[in-house]
Protein backbone atom coordinates (compact mmCIF):
# COMPACT_ATOMS: atom_id res chain seq x y z
CA UNK A 1 0.00 0.00 0.00
CA UNK A 2 0.90 3.31 -0.53
CA UNK A 3 0.57 5.69 2.80
CA UNK A 4 0.67 9.04 3.49
CA UNK A 5 1.62 10.11 6.75
CA UNK A 6 1.10 13.47 8.08
CA UNK A 7 2.38 14.84 11.43
CA UNK A 8 3.34 17.99 12.87
CA UNK A 9 5.86 16.33 14.06
CA UNK A 10 8.76 13.80 13.66
CA UNK A 11 11.75 12.52 15.51
CA UNK A 12 15.28 13.24 14.92
CA UNK A 13 14.15 16.52 12.39
CA UNK A 14 11.83 18.29 15.51
CA UNK A 15 10.35 16.65 18.27
CA UNK A 16 7.88 18.14 21.34
CA UNK A 17 6.69 15.38 22.79
CA UNK A 18 5.83 11.34 21.91
CA UNK A 19 4.68 12.05 18.57
CA UNK A 20 7.48 12.73 17.24
CA UNK A 21 8.84 9.70 17.87
CA UNK A 22 5.89 7.83 16.74
CA UNK A 23 6.09 9.97 13.11
CA UNK A 24 9.91 9.12 13.31
CA UNK A 25 9.94 5.17 13.53
CA UNK A 26 5.62 3.77 12.57
CA UNK A 27 6.55 4.69 9.19
CA UNK A 28 10.21 3.11 9.17
CA UNK A 29 8.32 -0.21 10.97
CA UNK A 30 5.52 -0.11 8.36
CA UNK A 31 8.24 -0.04 5.57
CA UNK A 32 10.10 -2.92 6.71
CA UNK A 33 6.69 -4.20 6.43
CA UNK A 34 7.15 -4.14 3.01
CA UNK A 35 4.41 -0.45 2.61
CA UNK A 36 5.57 2.38 0.38
CA UNK A 37 5.52 4.99 3.03
CA UNK A 38 5.99 9.19 2.95
CA UNK A 39 6.30 11.48 5.76
CA UNK A 40 4.64 15.32 5.12
CA UNK A 41 5.40 17.97 7.57
CA UNK A 42 6.35 21.38 7.59
CA UNK A 43 9.52 22.59 6.89
CA UNK A 44 10.09 24.61 9.93
CA UNK A 45 13.27 26.53 10.99
CA UNK A 46 14.52 24.01 13.48
CA UNK A 47 14.51 21.39 11.44
CA UNK A 48 17.91 19.63 12.39
CA UNK A 49 19.59 16.13 11.59
CA UNK A 50 18.69 15.59 7.87
CA UNK A 51 20.24 16.82 4.64
CA UNK A 52 18.43 19.57 3.27
CA UNK A 53 15.15 19.07 1.51
CA UNK A 54 15.94 19.03 -2.58
CA UNK A 55 13.11 21.38 -4.17
CA UNK A 56 10.01 19.09 -5.87
CA UNK A 57 7.48 21.63 -6.77
CA UNK A 58 5.25 24.75 -6.06
CA UNK A 59 1.62 24.08 -5.63
CA UNK A 60 -0.84 27.28 -5.22
CA UNK A 61 -3.69 26.81 -2.81
CA UNK A 62 -5.74 29.57 -1.20
CA UNK A 63 -3.94 31.72 -3.22
CA UNK A 64 -0.23 31.08 -1.67
CA UNK A 65 2.73 29.55 -3.39
CA UNK A 66 3.94 26.74 -1.36
CA UNK A 67 6.68 24.69 -2.13
CA UNK A 68 7.36 20.78 -1.85
CA UNK A 69 10.80 19.90 -0.78
CA UNK A 70 12.01 16.46 -0.43
CA UNK A 71 14.17 14.93 2.16
CA UNK A 72 14.76 11.29 4.52
CA UNK A 73 14.74 10.28 7.80
CA UNK A 74 18.21 9.53 8.92
CA UNK A 75 19.82 5.74 8.50
CA UNK A 76 16.20 4.97 6.64
CA UNK A 77 15.10 4.89 3.24
CA UNK A 78 11.60 6.81 4.30
CA UNK A 79 11.38 9.71 2.45
CA UNK A 80 10.13 13.02 3.96
CA UNK A 81 8.49 15.61 2.08
CA UNK A 82 8.70 19.42 3.52
CA UNK A 83 5.80 21.66 2.62
CA UNK A 84 7.64 25.01 2.62
CA UNK A 85 6.17 28.34 3.22
CA UNK A 86 8.77 30.44 4.87
CA UNK A 87 5.82 33.14 6.30
CA UNK A 88 4.37 30.46 8.31
CA UNK A 89 7.45 28.18 9.36
CA UNK A 90 10.82 29.96 8.79
CA UNK A 91 10.54 31.18 12.64
CA UNK A 92 12.25 30.46 15.16
CA UNK A 93 10.79 28.47 18.47
CA UNK A 94 8.92 25.08 18.20
CA UNK A 95 5.86 23.95 15.87
CA UNK A 96 3.50 25.67 18.11
CA UNK A 97 4.92 28.27 20.56
CA UNK A 98 7.19 30.89 19.80
CA UNK A 99 10.61 30.90 21.88
CA UNK A 100 9.15 32.43 24.89
CA UNK A 101 6.25 29.56 24.71
CA UNK A 102 3.76 31.58 23.43
CA UNK A 103 1.49 30.03 20.98
CA UNK A 104 2.07 31.39 17.64
CA UNK A 105 -1.07 33.95 17.14
CA UNK A 106 -1.69 32.06 13.33
CA UNK A 107 -1.19 28.72 14.07
CA UNK A 108 -4.69 27.71 12.71
CA UNK A 109 -3.54 29.82 9.18
CA UNK A 110 -0.30 27.78 9.55
CA UNK A 111 -1.66 24.57 9.81
CA UNK A 112 -5.15 24.93 7.70
CA UNK A 113 -2.18 25.53 4.89
CA UNK A 114 -0.44 22.18 6.07
CA UNK A 115 -3.94 20.32 5.60
CA UNK A 116 -4.44 21.72 2.14
CA UNK A 117 -1.25 21.11 0.65
CA UNK A 118 -1.96 17.41 1.99
CA UNK A 119 -4.58 17.16 0.22
CA UNK A 120 -3.44 18.16 -3.43
CA UNK A 121 -0.62 15.94 -2.60
CA UNK A 122 -2.80 12.95 -1.65
CA UNK A 123 -5.10 13.71 -4.88
CA UNK A 124 -2.18 13.61 -7.12
CA UNK A 125 -2.51 17.52 -7.91
CA UNK A 126 1.27 18.28 -6.77
CA UNK A 127 2.85 16.92 -9.77
CA UNK A 128 4.79 13.80 -7.64
CA UNK A 129 3.50 11.00 -9.67
CA UNK A 130 2.55 9.38 -6.69
CA UNK A 131 -1.36 8.64 -5.37
CA UNK A 132 -1.86 7.44 -1.47
CA UNK A 133 -3.66 4.80 -0.74
CA UNK A 134 -4.18 5.98 2.31
CA UNK A 135 -4.00 9.60 4.09
CA UNK A 136 -2.70 9.05 8.05
CA UNK A 137 -3.02 12.15 9.97
CA UNK A 138 -2.36 12.83 13.25
CA UNK A 139 -3.94 15.43 15.80
CA UNK A 140 -5.28 18.33 15.65
CA UNK A 141 -2.79 19.84 13.23
CA UNK A 142 -3.74 18.04 10.26
CA UNK A 143 -7.70 17.28 11.06
CA UNK A 144 -8.98 19.07 7.99
CA UNK A 145 -7.25 16.26 5.97
CA UNK A 146 -10.41 14.01 6.18
CA UNK A 147 -12.38 16.94 5.88
CA UNK A 148 -11.54 18.33 2.96
CA UNK A 149 -10.97 15.20 0.95
CA UNK A 150 -14.40 13.82 1.89
CA UNK A 151 -15.44 16.51 -0.51
CA UNK A 152 -13.34 14.76 -3.37
CA UNK A 153 -13.75 12.37 -5.74
CA UNK A 154 -11.89 8.96 -6.22
CA UNK A 155 -10.39 10.04 -2.73
CA UNK A 156 -8.02 8.36 -0.84
CA UNK A 157 -8.86 6.32 2.37
CA UNK A 158 -8.35 8.47 6.16
CA UNK A 159 -6.94 7.45 9.21
CA UNK A 160 -7.18 9.62 12.15
CA UNK A 161 -5.08 9.23 15.26
CA UNK A 162 -5.85 10.94 18.39
CA UNK A 163 -2.32 10.99 20.13
CA UNK A 164 -4.24 13.56 22.76
CA UNK A 165 -7.83 14.75 23.19
CA UNK A 166 -6.48 17.78 25.34
CA UNK A 167 -5.15 19.65 22.19
CA UNK A 168 -8.20 20.02 19.73
CA UNK A 169 -7.85 23.10 17.94
CA UNK A 170 -10.35 25.17 18.59
CA UNK A 171 -10.62 28.94 17.15
CA UNK A 172 -13.29 31.80 16.57
CA UNK A 173 -15.67 30.97 14.54
CA UNK A 174 -14.42 34.54 12.39
CA UNK A 175 -11.40 32.16 11.54
CA UNK A 176 -13.71 29.46 9.51
CA UNK A 177 -14.23 32.52 6.78
CA UNK A 178 -10.72 33.61 7.07
CA UNK A 179 -9.47 30.56 6.25
CA UNK A 180 -11.79 30.55 3.06
CA UNK A 181 -13.33 27.06 4.12
CA UNK A 182 -15.74 25.29 2.02
CA UNK A 183 -19.60 25.71 3.09
CA UNK A 184 -20.93 22.54 3.46
CA UNK A 185 -18.05 21.45 6.35
CA UNK A 186 -19.85 23.95 8.62
CA UNK A 187 -22.18 22.30 10.63
CA UNK A 188 -22.77 19.99 14.03
CA UNK A 189 -21.45 16.98 12.30
CA UNK A 190 -19.30 18.85 10.70
CA UNK A 191 -16.19 21.09 11.76
CA UNK A 192 -18.75 23.30 13.89
CA UNK A 193 -17.75 22.95 17.82
CA UNK A 194 -20.54 24.73 20.13
CA UNK A 195 -20.04 27.86 17.42
CA UNK A 196 -16.64 27.82 16.89
CA UNK A 197 -14.29 25.56 14.69
CA UNK A 198 -12.87 22.52 15.83
CA UNK A 199 -9.94 21.25 13.65
CA UNK A 200 -10.09 18.17 15.39
CA UNK A 201 -13.39 17.62 14.49
CA UNK A 202 -12.91 17.34 11.16
CA UNK A 203 -10.64 13.72 12.21
CA UNK A 204 -13.14 12.98 14.29
CA UNK A 205 -16.03 13.38 11.94
CA UNK A 206 -15.26 12.60 7.92
CA UNK A 207 -11.99 10.06 8.81
CA UNK A 208 -12.74 6.62 7.93
CA UNK A 209 -11.44 5.10 10.75
CA UNK A 210 -10.40 6.61 13.89
CA UNK A 211 -7.37 5.14 16.57
CA UNK A 212 -5.56 6.19 19.51
CA UNK A 213 -2.34 5.15 21.25
CA UNK A 214 -3.66 2.68 24.01
CA UNK A 215 -6.99 0.32 24.03
CA UNK A 216 -7.63 1.85 27.43
CA UNK A 217 -7.66 5.63 26.43
CA UNK A 218 -10.00 4.53 23.81
CA UNK A 219 -12.63 3.94 26.41
CA UNK A 220 -11.87 6.40 28.38
CA UNK A 221 -12.13 9.39 25.84
CA UNK A 222 -15.64 7.99 25.21
CA UNK A 223 -16.40 9.61 29.06
CA UNK A 224 -16.83 13.17 29.77
CA UNK A 225 -13.66 13.09 32.28
CA UNK A 226 -11.45 12.66 28.63
CA UNK A 227 -13.48 13.26 25.97
CA UNK A 228 -13.86 17.12 27.02
CA UNK A 229 -16.84 17.37 24.76
CA UNK A 230 -16.11 15.03 22.37
CA UNK A 231 -17.30 12.10 23.76
CA UNK A 232 -21.05 11.66 22.58
CA UNK A 233 -19.19 11.85 19.12
CA UNK A 234 -16.72 9.64 19.81
CA UNK A 235 -19.08 7.16 21.16
CA UNK A 236 -21.48 7.44 18.12
CA UNK A 237 -18.13 6.34 16.14
CA UNK A 238 -17.33 3.75 18.22
CA UNK A 239 -16.87 1.22 16.00
CA UNK A 240 -15.01 2.89 13.74
CA UNK A 241 -12.66 3.43 16.62
CA UNK A 242 -10.05 1.47 18.20
CA UNK A 243 -6.82 1.86 20.28
CA UNK A 244 -3.23 0.42 19.23
CA UNK A 245 -0.85 0.71 21.43
CA UNK A 246 2.88 2.85 20.24
CA UNK A 247 5.83 0.66 20.10
CA UNK A 248 9.21 2.17 20.70
CA UNK A 249 12.13 2.86 18.49
CA UNK A 250 14.47 0.13 20.35
CA UNK A 251 17.85 0.98 18.08
CA UNK A 252 17.21 4.44 19.91
CA UNK A 253 16.09 2.94 23.18
CA UNK A 254 18.54 0.28 23.70
CA UNK A 255 21.42 -0.02 26.72
CA UNK A 256 23.05 -2.47 25.05
CA UNK A 257 24.33 -0.08 22.47
CA UNK A 258 23.07 3.56 23.67
CA UNK A 259 26.09 5.64 23.05
CA UNK A 260 24.68 8.31 25.29
CA UNK A 261 25.48 6.74 28.40
CA UNK A 262 28.21 6.12 30.41
CA UNK A 263 28.13 2.62 30.49
CA UNK A 264 26.10 -0.04 28.31
CA UNK A 265 24.74 -3.03 29.85
CA UNK A 266 22.16 -5.54 29.27
CA UNK A 267 19.82 -7.64 31.75
CA UNK A 268 22.70 -10.34 32.10
CA UNK A 269 24.60 -7.17 33.28
CA UNK A 270 22.98 -5.42 35.36
CA UNK A 271 25.28 -4.54 37.95
CA UNK A 272 27.33 -2.33 35.39
CA UNK A 273 23.60 -0.12 35.56
CA UNK A 274 25.39 1.62 38.71
CA UNK A 275 28.19 3.42 36.41
CA UNK A 276 25.27 5.07 34.91
CA UNK A 277 23.81 6.27 38.01
CA UNK A 278 27.24 7.81 39.45
CA UNK A 279 27.73 9.56 36.31
CA UNK A 280 24.45 10.64 36.37
CA UNK A 281 24.73 11.83 40.04
CA UNK A 282 28.25 13.51 39.45
CA UNK A 283 26.64 14.97 35.98
CA UNK A 284 23.97 16.59 38.16
CA UNK A 285 25.49 17.64 41.05
CA UNK A 286 23.91 15.37 43.69
CA UNK A 287 26.10 12.93 46.20
CA UNK A 288 27.79 10.04 44.39
CA UNK A 289 26.32 6.99 45.70
CA UNK A 290 25.41 3.59 43.90
CA UNK A 291 23.38 2.29 46.88
CA UNK A 292 20.79 5.44 47.59
CA UNK A 293 17.83 4.73 44.85
CA UNK A 294 17.76 7.27 42.62
CA UNK A 295 14.13 8.49 41.44
CA UNK A 296 13.80 9.93 37.29
CA UNK A 297 11.54 12.02 35.59
CA UNK A 298 11.00 13.33 32.29
CA UNK A 299 8.37 15.60 30.57
CA UNK A 300 6.66 18.19 29.55
CA UNK A 301 5.67 20.09 32.52
CA UNK A 302 1.83 20.48 32.00
CA UNK A 303 -0.97 19.43 34.08
CA UNK A 304 -1.62 15.92 32.03
CA UNK A 305 1.70 14.89 33.50
CA UNK A 306 0.77 14.76 37.20
CA UNK A 307 4.06 16.71 38.56
CA UNK A 308 2.05 18.63 41.08
CA UNK A 309 1.58 15.38 42.47
CA UNK A 310 4.95 14.91 42.67
CA UNK A 311 5.15 18.79 44.16
CA UNK A 312 3.29 17.39 46.96
CA UNK A 313 5.35 14.71 47.76
CA UNK A 314 8.64 16.19 47.63
CA UNK A 315 9.29 17.59 51.20
CA UNK A 316 8.43 13.92 52.48
CA UNK A 317 10.55 13.15 50.10
CA UNK A 318 13.73 15.14 50.85
CA UNK A 319 13.28 13.45 54.31
CA UNK A 320 14.14 10.29 52.94
CA UNK A 321 17.46 8.30 52.28
CA UNK A 322 17.01 8.77 48.43
CA UNK A 323 17.56 10.99 45.21
CA UNK A 324 15.52 12.82 42.74
CA UNK A 325 16.17 13.78 39.37
CA UNK A 326 13.83 15.81 36.96
CA UNK A 327 14.49 17.30 33.28
CA UNK A 328 11.47 18.99 31.83
CA UNK A 329 10.08 22.56 30.78
CA UNK A 330 6.32 23.75 30.73
CA UNK A 331 4.32 25.42 32.51
CA UNK A 332 6.27 28.18 34.53
CA UNK A 333 4.38 28.13 38.08
CA UNK A 334 5.56 24.36 37.83
CA UNK A 335 9.14 25.13 37.17
CA UNK A 336 9.43 27.70 39.64
CA UNK A 337 7.83 25.69 42.24
CA UNK A 338 10.29 22.83 41.00
CA UNK A 339 13.34 25.06 41.42
CA UNK A 340 12.65 26.20 45.02
CA UNK A 341 12.48 22.33 46.01
CA UNK A 342 16.12 21.90 44.35
CA UNK A 343 17.28 24.95 45.94
CA UNK A 344 16.00 24.01 50.10
CA UNK A 345 17.46 20.11 49.15
CA UNK A 346 20.60 20.55 46.83
CA UNK A 347 21.48 17.15 48.08
CA UNK A 348 18.77 15.35 47.38
CA UNK A 349 16.75 17.31 44.11
CA UNK A 350 17.96 18.08 40.67
CA UNK A 351 15.92 19.62 38.98
CA UNK A 352 16.84 20.59 35.50
CA UNK A 353 14.81 22.81 32.77
CA UNK A 354 15.45 22.58 29.34
CA UNK A 355 15.08 19.77 25.98
CA UNK A 356 18.00 17.77 26.42
CA UNK A 357 17.91 14.68 24.68
CA UNK A 358 21.04 13.04 25.94
CA UNK A 359 20.27 13.91 29.66
CA UNK A 360 16.71 12.05 28.89
CA UNK A 361 18.93 8.84 27.78
CA UNK A 362 21.61 9.49 30.98
CA UNK A 363 18.51 9.71 33.59
CA UNK A 364 16.72 6.43 31.87
CA UNK A 365 20.08 4.36 32.15
CA UNK A 366 20.96 5.75 35.57
CA UNK A 367 17.68 5.90 37.85
CA UNK A 368 16.20 3.06 39.90
CA UNK A 369 12.83 4.16 39.18
CA UNK A 370 10.46 6.34 36.76
CA UNK A 371 7.85 8.42 38.17
CA UNK A 372 4.89 8.96 35.96
CA UNK A 373 2.18 10.07 37.95
CA UNK A 374 -0.16 11.44 34.97
CA UNK A 375 -3.44 12.46 35.28
CA UNK A 376 -4.44 11.07 31.78
CA UNK A 377 -1.68 9.61 29.43
CA UNK A 378 -3.30 8.44 26.09
CA UNK A 379 -0.37 5.92 25.38
CA UNK A 380 3.09 7.66 26.97
CA UNK A 381 6.70 6.75 25.95
CA UNK A 382 9.31 6.83 29.04
CA UNK A 383 7.52 3.94 30.95
CA UNK A 384 8.36 1.93 28.00
CA UNK A 385 12.20 3.27 27.65
CA UNK A 386 12.12 2.98 31.53
CA UNK A 387 11.00 -1.14 31.40
CA UNK A 388 13.36 -1.59 28.45
CA UNK A 389 16.30 0.02 30.80
CA UNK A 390 15.82 -1.95 33.96
CA UNK A 391 14.25 1.39 35.57
CA UNK A 392 11.12 0.35 36.95
CA UNK A 393 8.27 2.91 36.68
CA UNK A 394 6.14 4.26 39.22
CA UNK A 395 2.74 4.93 37.06
CA UNK A 396 -1.09 5.93 37.42
CA UNK A 397 -3.26 3.58 36.40
CA UNK A 398 -4.70 5.55 33.40
CA UNK A 399 -4.41 5.29 29.30
CA UNK A 400 -1.34 3.47 28.68
CA UNK A 401 0.15 3.70 31.53
CA UNK A 402 -2.46 1.05 32.32
CA UNK A 403 -1.81 -0.91 29.70
CA UNK A 404 2.05 -1.34 29.61
CA UNK A 405 2.78 -1.15 33.89
CA UNK A 406 1.98 -4.57 35.30
CA UNK A 407 2.00 -3.97 38.95
CA UNK A 408 4.26 -6.19 41.50
CA UNK A 409 1.75 -8.34 42.95
CA UNK A 410 1.93 -11.62 44.51
CA UNK A 411 0.53 -13.29 41.78
CA UNK A 412 2.10 -10.86 39.36
CA UNK A 413 5.48 -11.88 40.85
CA UNK A 414 4.53 -15.89 40.56
CA UNK A 415 4.30 -15.58 37.11
CA UNK A 416 7.04 -13.16 36.28
CA UNK A 417 5.26 -10.61 34.43
CA UNK A 418 5.34 -7.81 37.26
CA UNK A 419 7.45 -4.93 35.90
CA UNK A 420 6.35 -1.74 37.91
CA UNK A 421 4.41 0.24 40.30
CA UNK A 422 0.94 1.36 39.63
CA UNK A 423 -1.62 3.26 41.46
CA UNK A 424 -5.37 4.61 41.17
CA UNK A 425 -6.67 7.70 42.44
CA UNK A 426 -5.15 11.09 41.69
CA UNK A 427 -3.67 12.20 45.10
CA UNK A 428 -0.51 12.64 46.43
CA UNK A 429 -0.99 10.20 49.32
CA UNK A 430 -1.54 7.65 46.53
CA UNK A 431 2.03 8.52 44.79
CA UNK A 432 3.94 8.64 48.04
CA UNK A 433 2.40 4.90 49.24
CA UNK A 434 4.25 3.63 46.38
CA UNK A 435 6.92 5.43 46.29
CA UNK A 436 7.84 3.73 49.78
CA UNK A 437 6.31 0.45 48.38
CA UNK A 438 9.22 0.64 45.67
CA UNK A 439 11.73 1.89 48.69
CA UNK A 440 10.92 -1.97 50.10
CA UNK A 441 11.64 -3.37 47.32
CA UNK A 442 14.53 -2.05 46.25
CA UNK A 443 16.23 -2.62 49.29
CA UNK A 444 15.70 -6.28 47.79
CA UNK A 445 18.21 -7.10 45.86
CA UNK A 446 17.91 -10.38 44.26
CA UNK A 447 14.11 -9.50 43.86
CA UNK A 448 14.66 -6.17 41.87
CA UNK A 449 17.12 -7.59 39.60
CA UNK A 450 14.17 -9.87 38.68
CA UNK A 451 11.93 -7.10 38.54
CA UNK A 452 14.58 -5.49 36.49
CA UNK A 453 14.78 -8.95 34.11
CA UNK A 454 11.23 -8.69 33.68
CA UNK A 455 10.88 -5.39 33.06
CA UNK A 456 13.56 -5.47 30.39
CA UNK A 457 12.52 -8.88 28.30
CA UNK A 458 9.47 -6.90 27.48
CA UNK A 459 8.81 -7.02 23.87
CA UNK A 460 8.17 -2.96 22.94
CA UNK A 461 9.01 -3.02 19.48
CA UNK A 462 6.77 -1.63 16.82
CA UNK A 463 5.85 -5.08 15.44
CA UNK A 464 2.91 -5.79 16.55
CA UNK A 465 1.42 -2.46 16.36
CA UNK A 466 2.52 -1.91 12.93
CA UNK A 467 0.82 -5.00 12.02
CA UNK A 468 -2.16 -3.63 13.18
CA UNK A 469 -2.31 -0.64 11.75
CA UNK A 470 -1.74 -2.59 8.45
CA UNK A 471 -4.82 -4.42 8.73
CA UNK A 472 -6.78 -0.98 9.10
CA UNK A 473 -5.43 -0.43 6.47
CA UNK A 474 -6.08 -3.35 4.05
CA UNK A 475 -9.61 -3.15 5.91
CA UNK A 476 -10.23 0.41 4.44
P1 LIG B 1 3.98 13.41 25.55
O1 LIG B 1 3.92 13.11 24.10
O2 LIG B 1 2.64 13.60 26.19
O3 LIG B 1 4.90 14.52 25.87
P2 LIG B 1 5.30 10.80 25.78
O4 LIG B 1 5.69 10.01 26.97
O5 LIG B 1 4.53 10.10 24.74
O6 LIG B 1 4.56 12.11 26.30
O7 LIG B 1 6.59 11.29 25.02
C1 LIG B 1 7.44 12.28 25.47
C2 LIG B 1 8.74 12.18 24.70
O8 LIG B 1 9.44 13.43 24.78
C3 LIG B 1 9.68 11.14 25.24
O9 LIG B 1 10.50 10.64 24.20
C4 LIG B 1 10.51 11.95 26.24
O10 LIG B 1 11.75 11.38 26.53
C5 LIG B 1 10.65 13.25 25.50
N1 LIG B 1 10.84 14.42 26.36
C6 LIG B 1 9.90 15.11 27.03
N2 LIG B 1 10.44 16.16 27.68
C7 LIG B 1 11.75 16.12 27.41
C8 LIG B 1 12.87 16.95 27.79
N3 LIG B 1 12.70 18.00 28.59
N4 LIG B 1 14.09 16.62 27.32
C9 LIG B 1 14.25 15.55 26.52
N5 LIG B 1 13.26 14.74 26.14
C10 LIG B 1 12.02 15.02 26.56
C1 LIG C 1 0.72 12.38 23.12
C2 LIG C 1 0.37 11.76 24.45
C3 LIG C 1 1.28 10.62 24.85
C4 LIG C 1 1.56 9.71 23.67
C5 LIG C 1 2.09 10.51 22.51
C6 LIG C 1 2.42 9.67 21.29
O1 LIG C 1 1.53 13.49 23.18
O2 LIG C 1 0.33 12.72 25.47
O3 LIG C 1 0.67 9.88 25.89
O4 LIG C 1 2.49 8.72 24.04
O5 LIG C 1 1.16 11.47 22.12
O6 LIG C 1 1.30 8.95 20.83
Amino acid sequence: KKILFASSETHPLIKTGGLADVAGSLPVALTGLGQDVRIIMPNYQGIKNCEPGRYLCTVRVNNCDVNLLETRLPDSEVVVWLVDYPPFFDHPGNPYNDENGNPWPDIGDRFALFCRIVVEVAMNRAYLDWKPDVVHCNDWQTGLIPALLSLEEQRPATIFTIHNMAYQGVFPASTYNLLNLPGQLWHQDGLEYHGMLSFIKGGLSYSDRITTVSPTYAQEIQTPEFGYGLEGLLAHRQHDLSGIINGIDINVWNPETDQKIAQTYNSKTLPKKALNKTALQARLGLPVSAEVPLFGLIGRLVDQKGVDLVLSCLKEMARMPLQFALLGSGDSSIQVRLQDFARLYPDKISITIGYDENLAHQIEAGADMFLMPSRFEPCGLNQMYSQRYGTLPIVRKTGGLADTVVDVLPQTLADGTASGFVFNDAVPGALMETIKRGLVLHANKPLWQKLQRNAMSKDFSWENSANQYLSLYREI
